[in-house]
């Protein structure tokens, strides 16, 4: 990494060529989304931390692609890019030293996931341009209501797309290196078809509480008593917040659990 970034980040960080990596950020009591995903949850979880804001932005300047599900695009709303210097612009230079070296693209594609197809034109991220899987009955009237910046693809003849199918199109379009940042419904569904292959947590110091509307990192997908997993790799702490990363279990899990 360039010295600016290992300095901030106190060490040095990598990520594997290829990886799928995510990252989150969740309270104690373990809550990611609130306002049952409606409102744009990560920077009020984290106090807008910058700590966690500049890791966001680390990990985004490695990666080829930054997948997210359109109900984090729709919750986020605005003016929210998906790129490293949005996050944490005091590191941009550096940010974009490391995509240089890593001999990535300006900034990562943002790659949306959509069933429905319901995404504003307006927000800035469409503005901008994204690459949009969607379904094949909703691909037309997308390609009509987004601006020409996006790229929509239908890929799917079903009322979703199947993870393999994301990540078939993806590598299709040289996106090796991928960074998820959820949300819970489209991170559950890779993580029950193992392929993810590391979590970055951060832990913020705060209570969300709950009484049915809020929900934690995976939503729509219950592993019941076949519990996954993974290994914790690393701990570090900033201002009480952690910062965890886990290598995930990829393989099927066993069965049983109790
Ligand atoms: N704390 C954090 O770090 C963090 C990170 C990310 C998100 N969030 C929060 O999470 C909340 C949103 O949660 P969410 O679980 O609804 O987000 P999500 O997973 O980003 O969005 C779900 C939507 O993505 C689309 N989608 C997901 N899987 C699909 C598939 N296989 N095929 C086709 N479309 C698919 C569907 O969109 P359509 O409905 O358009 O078909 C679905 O309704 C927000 O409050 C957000 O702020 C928090």
């Amino acid at each position: 990494m360039p010295p600016p970034l290992g300095e901030i980040y106190d060490g040095g960080l990598s990520i594997r060529e290829g990886g799928v990596y995510a990252n989150f950020v969740s309270s104690i009591d373990g809550i990611v989304a609130l306002e049952g995903g409606a409102a744009a949850s990560g920077g009020v979880i984290s106090g807008r931390n910058e700590t966690d804001r500049f890791v966001m932005g680390l990990l985004r300047a490695f990666a080829d692609a930054v997948l997210v599900g359109a109900g984090t695009v729709r919750a986020e709303g605005g003016k929210a890019l998906w790129t490293p210097d949005y996050i944490f612009p005091a590191a941009g230079e550096a940010f974009a030293a490391l995509r240089r070296s890593l001999k990535r693209d300006t900034t990562p594609r943002l790659v949306i996931v959509t069933a429905r197809g319901d995404l504003d034109p307006s927000q800035r991220a469409l503005q901008v341009g994204a690459l949009v899987l969607t379904t094949n009955a909703a691909a037309e009237q997308l390609r009509k209501a987004l601006p020409e910046a996006n790229e929509v693809r239908g890929v799917s003849d079903g009322d979703s797309i199947g993870v393999d199918q994301i990540f078939a199109t993806l590598k299709a379009e040289g996106n090796e290196t991928i960074l998820t940042e959820g949300g819970p419904h489209l991170f559950g569904q890779l993580v029950a078809a193992n392929r993810v292959d590391e979590l970055f947590l951060t832990v913020s110091p705060k209570f969300v509480g709950q009484q049915g509307q809020s929900f934690g990192l995976i939503r729509g997908v219950d592993f019941g008593r076949t519990l996954k997993g993974g290994r914790l790799l690393s701990v570090r702490l900033a201002d009480s917040y952690l910062f965890l990363r886990y290598q995930l279990d990829r393989s099927p899990s066993p069965s049983g659990g109790g």
